[in-house]
């Protein structure tokens, strides 16, 4: 069942050249929830865990693409903050079960909000709450660490924003299925090194790499039990400044565009406050290599493709990392797939 592979998880991982795909299709046909969407007065997102960091992801890329202001809520928030009555709302949860979330969602209802699940289990609870349900197509996830249906988000989000016609993605379920291929293959094993000696990681970016940084730090927690804190970058010196040593390596991802030289700032301060740098960015940046103590490429490519690649070499960091140190890769403990209570 594992198709030849040590752990479901990489199984999964490898999986997404094709979710991405398959799923960016499914949302991209939705004409009537994209027209929902264009029309609404505000838009919200209510998730928990890594749904809530695609959803996080969502909010730069429709604010910049579209100029939508999107809120985005931890559902487990939700029922502590005001609803405005006629959002859109959708609520993101890959098993559909998650006990939040239908919360949320049902408040989101009870305020007369117009609802959208996104969703990869078909039939699940999710879907009878909610007005409108797009399936990402991620197929049945077995590692409890969500990789696959993570993708599938994104690529349901940007199926979505190609559908409100607000930017031209018609390259990027092609350039998207390249980066993630090339991702695959890249040498991780520096970087593992480093991470399986230490018990407190960061993970950083600005902008769309912030979310990524999120995600990053917390599928490193989950399955090799390292703390990894995600955060964006410019606040690194707002307070955990005092915990940089060489003992707190940091996963940075530093890709030209929105933030570069700013991110460049952030990375050289943290340099000389000791901590060891591991830089996401273009194998070509001469400013990255002069900083990062050890550099990954990622191909170049649009902002979804950088993204995407970004996101599977963090899997693929995680995932060795937990293999070099012997964790129970896809059944972490104290974690199961879907938590059905508040
Ligand atoms: C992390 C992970 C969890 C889930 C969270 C929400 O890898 O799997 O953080 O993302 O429990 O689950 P869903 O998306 O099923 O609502």
């Amino acid at each position: 069942r594992k198709g030849g592979f040590e752990h479901f998880m990489l199984k999964e991982i490898f999986e997404q050249p094709d979710v991405f795909q398959q799923s960016f299709r499914l949302a991209n046909g939705h004409n009537s929830t994209s027209m929902l969407l264009r029309r609404a007065r505000g838009i919200s997102v209510i998730a928990c865990g890594t749904s809530y960091n695609a959803s996080l992801l969502f909010r730069y890329f429709a604010e910049k693409e579209c100029g939508v202001p999107v809120r985005v809520d931890l559902a487990s928030e939700y029922r502590y903050l005001s609803t405005p009555e006629d959002e859109v709302v959708i609520a993101v949860s890959q098993s559909g079960e998650t006990a939040d979330t239908l919360s949320a969602l049902k408040k989101a209802k009870d305020s007369n909000c117009q609802t959208i699940a996104i969703t990869n289990v078909q039939g699940s609870s999710i879907t009878r709450i909610a007005d409108h349900t797009i399936y990402t197509g991620a197929g049945p996830e077995m590692s409890v660490a969500a990789t696959k249906s993570y993708i599938a988000q994104v690529a349901a989000f940007s199926g979505l924003l190609a559908g409100m016609s607000c930017s031209d993605t018609s390259s990027v379920e092609c350039s998207v299925r390249q980066a993630i291929e090339e991702s695959l293959l890249t040498d991780v094993s520096e970087a593992v090194s480093l991470c399986s000696k230490v018990s407190t990681l960061f993970y950083v970016g600005r902008g769309i790499f912030y979310p990524v940084a999120l995600e990053g730090a917390l599928k490193m927690k989950e399955i090799s039990y390292i703390h990894a804190e995600g955060y964006a970058a410019g606040e690194i010196k707002h307070g955990p400044f005092a915990l940089l040593s060489k003992e707190t390596p940091a996963v940075a991802v530093c890709l030209p565009g929105d933030g570069y030289q700013s991110m460049l700032a952030n990375l050289r301060e943290m340099k000389a406050r000791g901590t060891p740098l591991i830089g996401i960015g273009y194998g070509d940046d001469i400013d990255l290599k002069e900083v990062a103590d050890v550099c990954i490429p990622v191909p170049k490519g649009d902002a979804y493709a950088q993204v995407a690649a970004v996101t599977v070499v963090m899997q693929r960091i995680a995932y060795y990392t937990a293999l070099a140190l012997g964790r129970d890769i896809d059944k972490p403990r104290n974690l199961a797939k879907s938590v059905t209570v508040e």
